[in-house]
């Protein structure tokens, strides 16, 4: 007894420093492949990300089951209140509808992904997820879809099937905690931004924008948003000192919100204490969904302060954030164009620690979305939630070969789609060009990584080395005899530090080195050996000269 206090106690106490620290995709994204990166279209990485819910709405056991099958209950398309059939202030009532029923049906709304999946989950019931099975392949990256497609073996129900049932629960209700509560999505976002887990407190800018749904002045986020928000507001909280500041925020507008005068954060509704002299019941009115499953989690102080917004432009200036969120992008959404983005990039964030979200129902399906995050992509991280496209769009590269660097910057992104046309066509002198025109100014001043001055001291973050060893080729080509020794002396030095990370000489397995030399040559068409030969092959009758002089000197 006492020795299950004990374990209980430290348990406690090291998951909340370990919460969500490691990378779960391959138990949690059902098409993940370890330790590779996911491209759409040649030249976007794309990470996925869903909806969630608040951790503490996931059932502890199994529930007490008193009925079958639960009809579906929401909108046919998303939102249409009148077709609901719990009031705004039924919330209770609704989660012990779900909460009853063994099985509950489920199906795909505004986007394959909808906050219903993730609800029913979270109460110990059974999805009946309609057309699971026709699911485009990369469809709800977060549902657990081998599994909800079994549970038609336990269909029809009868009571002889409780057993399997009860399991079945159980599993599901597991993977509801590690892969479908904000606090993970809210982990991944920053694990991909490289920040967590964290040892210290972190300041993020959390960038909120969105139409109103309703027309009454809402802001309305959209659900993987809000998510995200309250997640990392229930993972900081470990972390005393932290600070998520969101804005810009509404203008005062007396004619929805009577007798305003200052500024409303976008997530007013996320906050218990949030206008307490208007009627709950006409407030609940307009929050998308009557506000269930996210309202009311937060305090206004979790919310920034006019004053805090006001100094987002000086505070980025000073790089006093960690990180900078934009909750919601795409195009014709209200963060289009993106609030800040200039101050950002003059401020010389490294687009590492900038998360870009495509969290709405429209995604890679829709042309234009798909355009506005091929545009972005170099300057954030990019997240999406629907990435419905066909499965010849996309490729993995293996991450061991195509660190962070290599797709948070715009000029690496360049490289990499210049180096794609090189391999079609090595003998287009014109590509070369572009590369020593275009990019080489820009690339090798972070060839020793991105270094930048924060509230904790001066950052380095890895640089991206693969791209160096390939840049030798088109620089070395097209350079003039009299840049030679400077370009060979940066280049052997790429050589040096690649040699961490590869073979260049007999490859065996399985040396990690050598499996990053197959890496390599598969994400980038040549081997690294290659690489080493031409540098040498340019280079060596430069040494050649240098040796006779200095012999002369001698
Ligand atoms: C299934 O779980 C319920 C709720 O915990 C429990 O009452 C029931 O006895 C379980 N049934 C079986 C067969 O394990």
């Amino acid at each position: 007894m006492g020795f299950a206090v004990l374990l209980a106690c430290c348990q406690a106490v090291v998951g909340a420093v370990q919460e969500f620290s490691s990378d779960d995709s391959s138990q949690c994204v059902h098409f993940h492949r370890p330790g590779k990166v996911l491209i759409y279209k040649k030249d976007t990485a794309v990470f996925p990300i869903g909806i969630s819910v608040p951790s503490d709405l996931v059932a502890e056991s199994i529930p007490r089951k008193v009925r079958v099958h639960a009809a579906f209950v929401g909108s046919s398309c998303g939102g249409e209140v009148s077709e609901y059939k719990f009031g705004p202030m039924e919330e209770d009532r609704y989660q012990d509808f779900y909460r009853r029923h063994r099985f509950a049906h489920t199906k795909r709304k505004g986007g394959w992904d909808a906050v219903r999946h993730a609800e029913i989950l979270a109460m110990g019931t059974v999805p009946n997820f309609a057309g699971l099975d026709k699911a485009p392949h990369l469809a709800v990256p977060f549902v657990p879809k081998a599994l909800l497609l079994k549970t038609e073996e336990l269909l029809p129900y009868s009571k002889r099937l409780e057993a399997a049932y009860n399991a079945t629960v159980e599993q599901l209700l597991d993977h509801t905690r590690r892969c479908l509560t904000a606090e993970s999505m809210a982990a991944r976002v920053l694990r991909e931004m490289g920040l967590w887990p964290t040892q210290r407190p972190l300041r993020l800018l959390y960038i909120t924008c969105g139409f109103g749904f309703s027309g009454a002045g809402d802001g309305w986020q959209g659900p993987v948003s809000i998510g995200i928000f309250l997640g990392l507001h229930a993972l900081l909280r470990q972390w005393p000192g932290s600070r998520i500041v969101d804005a810009p925020a509404m203008e005062p507008d007396p004619s929805i919100w009577p007798e305003e005068t200052v500024h409303r954060s976008n997530f007013w509704y996320l906050a218990k204490d949030s206008d307490p002299w208007i009627h709950e019941e006409d407030l609940r009115q307009r929050m998308y969904g009557y506000g269930f499953s996210y309202a009311r989690r937060l305090s206004l102080k979790d919310l920034a302060t006019q004053a805090e917004r006001d100094a987002v432009p000086d505070s980025l200036f000073r790089h006093e954030f960690d990180g900078v969120i934009y909750g919601k992008v795409g195009p014709a959404q209200g963060c289009d164009p993106l609030p800040f983005f200039d101050v950002v990039r003059n401020a010389g964030y490294p687009a590492e620690r900038v998360a870009l979200i495509y969290g709405g129902d429209f995604g890679l399906e829709t042309k234009r979305v798909a355009e506005h995050a091929r545009y972005y992509s170099g300057y954030g991280i990019i997240f999406f939630r629907e990435m419905i496209a066909p499965p010849e769009d996309f490729h993995w590269i293996s991450a061991q070969v195509f660190p962070r660097a290599c797709y948070a910057d715009p000029g690496w992104n360049r490289f990499f789609q210049l180096w794609r046309k090189r391999l079609d066509c090595p003998a287009c002198d014109d590509v070369d060009r572009n590369v020593r025109d275009e990019l080489w100014d820009h690339l090798w001043p972070v060839s020793r990584g991105f270094s930048w001055q924060t509230g904790n001291g001066l950052e380095v973050l890895p640089p991206c080395w693969s791209g160096l060893l390939l840049l030798a080729f088109p620089m070395l080509k097209t350079s003039a005899e009299a840049e030679l020794k400077d370009l060979c002396d940066f280049f052997n030095r790429q050589l040096h530090q690649a040699a961490r990370h590869v073979t260049f000489g007999r490859c065996v397995l399985p040396r990690p080195r050598c499996k990053g030399s197959i890496a390599f040559r598969g994400a980038f068409g040549v081997q690294p050996s290659e690489v080493k030969t031409f540098v040498r092959s340019i280079c060596r009758k430069l040494s050649r000269k240098c040796a006779v002089r200095g012999t002369v000197k001698q």
